[in-house]
């Protein structure tokens, strides 16, 4: 059932994002990450956008990929987390899927698959993050392995890591990693992939033959100290719900549950028809930014279920009135300054939002 909050994807500015990424490492491939349908932007559609641009897409699972060769998605698709049962490898097979191994399960899977295919294998390194991947002084013999091995594709391996810290720039942690990620695949003359967003964005050093870029594609910065603006990342989505009521309060008069914000002066408000059910963030403050009529307010008192209030002063030239659209977050109010205010992160925003709305 529609609701009245409402989504726009700007297809423009998706092509603009990974523009940008191509632009910062010019020499690497870009598997586009639309994962989690597309940070909520719809993966169909993103991958539809994005198709004329990028080398491949990358996903985090089987039903994932599914989805997008259903589609007719015919580019390379990595899956991220790999295969989890022989079911999925038939998939893979079927379907001609990339798949991540970082687990001695994998392997498994592999030594036992019945019948005759070769698959294109990434092997995870462990560099550092220690949430997937084998530890390095582990990958020359499993490169070895795999690469003797009858059902993996000896001319398509990759090698990849993920980072755990890219986005702190003055943190010595990616360089540590990306020196772990080169000692254990020194000599192991494959295509390599490190980077996600942030290590396109600021770790020229880790750009190697293939990036991972997500956040960064659907306009959102991976830095939480340089905007998006600073980044020339354009927003790709927009999120808008009307207004339902405006009307007057008293000085003293406390807002919405548990009365939390409490009006310093006699002030005019106005209600949005949009909350948590709708993907607006439950705990945004007091103070979260909201643009409408050309300007930014503020949001006022607790996010209920299915609207929130915000503050409709100082509105004289252009008075806020039912009927009138606000804006959450999209051209005109990054994502990135309501996830700060959430105590989130904009992919959190973005994800519940998306894939929540389907307008
Ligand atoms: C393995 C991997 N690579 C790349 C990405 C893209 O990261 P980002 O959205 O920060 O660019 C992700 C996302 O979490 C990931 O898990």
């Amino acid at each position: 059932m529609k609701r009245s909050a409402r989504i726009t994807i700007h297809p423009e500015a998706i092509q603009h994002n990974l523009k940008r990424a191509k632009q910062c490492a010019p020499n690497a491939n870009v598997f586009s990450v639309i994962k989690a349908n597309a940070y909520g932007h719809n993966a169909v559609a993103t991958a539809g956008i994005l198709y004329p641009h990028t080398d491949a897409f990358a996903v985090s699972c089987i039903p994932e990929a599914v989805v997008l060769r259903e589609a007719g998605i015919d580019l390379p698709i990595k899956v991220l987390q790999g295969h989890q049962n022989s079911d999925d490898l038939h998939i893979a097979a079927e379907m001609d899927l990339r798949l991540m191994v970082h687990d001695v399960h994998q392997l498994t899977l592999l030594d036992h698959y019945s019948k005759k295919h070769q698959f294109d294998i990434t092997l995870k390194v462990d560099s550092g993050m220690h949430r997937l991947g084998f530890q390095p002084e582990h990958i020359r013999t499993l490169f070895n392995k795999l690469k003797n091995h009858s059902q993996v594709n000896p001319e398509n391996i990759m090698l990849a890591t993920h980072f755990s810290s890219a986005d702190d720039v003055e943190s010595n942690t990616t360089l540590d990693q990306i020196n772990t990620f080169n000692k254990a695949c020194k000599d192991i003359n494959v295509p390599k992939s490190l980077s996600n967003s942030a290590g396109v964005l600021a770790w020229k050093e880790a750009h190697a033959d293939w990036i991972r870029p997500g956040i960064m594609l659907y306009g959102s910065s991976p830095f939480s100290n340089k905007d998006r603006d600073a980044l020339d990342l354009q927003a790709a989505m927009t999120f808008e719900a009307p207004v339902i009521s405006v009307h007057s309060l008293k000085k003293g008069d406390c807002i919405g549950y548990a009365k939390s914000w409490q009006c310093p002066k006699d002030m005019t408000v106005a209600v949005v028809a949009c909350g948590y059910a709708d993907g607006f963030p439950r705990h945004a403050a007091s103070g979260t930014p909201v643009w409408i009529n050309g300007k930014n307010t503020e949001l006022l008192g607790r996010v209920s279920m299915d609207m929130i209030v915000i503050n409709a002063n100082e509105y004289t030239d252009n008075p806020i009135k039912v009927g009138d659209w606000a804006e959450l977050w999209g051209k005109n109010l990054s994502v990135d300054s309501v996830a700060q205010k959430a105590e989130t992160i904009p992919y959190e925003i973005l994800c519940n939002a998306g894939n929540l709305r389907r307008n």
